[in-house]
């Protein structure tokens, strides 16, 4: 697996454990009530730090050349 198909694929996937932990900051708002404990309202931050590396590399991906690009592009 290359380097570009691997940080798309980490991207897809860290958008989904993003996603969840955002669900779990307002399910626990809805169904505990009160401010979630420290680790619940800021667990979204490291899935979404990483897609900020993951997401600027796919956003390089076509202006570094055809030999690095991981889908046909734009
Ligand atoms: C944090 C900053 C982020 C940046 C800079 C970023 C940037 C990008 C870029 C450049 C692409 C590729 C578009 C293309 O195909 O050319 C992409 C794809 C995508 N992004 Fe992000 N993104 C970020 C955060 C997120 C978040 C928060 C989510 C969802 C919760 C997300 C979900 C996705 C998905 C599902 C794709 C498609 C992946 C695929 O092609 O399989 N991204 N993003």
């Amino acid at each position: 697996m290359n380097i570009a198909r691997l940080s798309r694929q980490s991207h897809r996937w860290l958008s989904i454990v993003f996603t969840l932990t955002v669900v779990l900051n307002f399910a626990w708002r809805a169904a505990v009530g009160g401010e979630p404990p420290a680790w619940v309202t800021y667990s979204p931050l490291p899935p979404l730090f990483l897609q900020l590396f993951t997401g600027l590399y796919l956003f390089a991906l076509p202006y570094l050349g055809r030999k690095h690009a991981g889908t046909a592009s734009p």
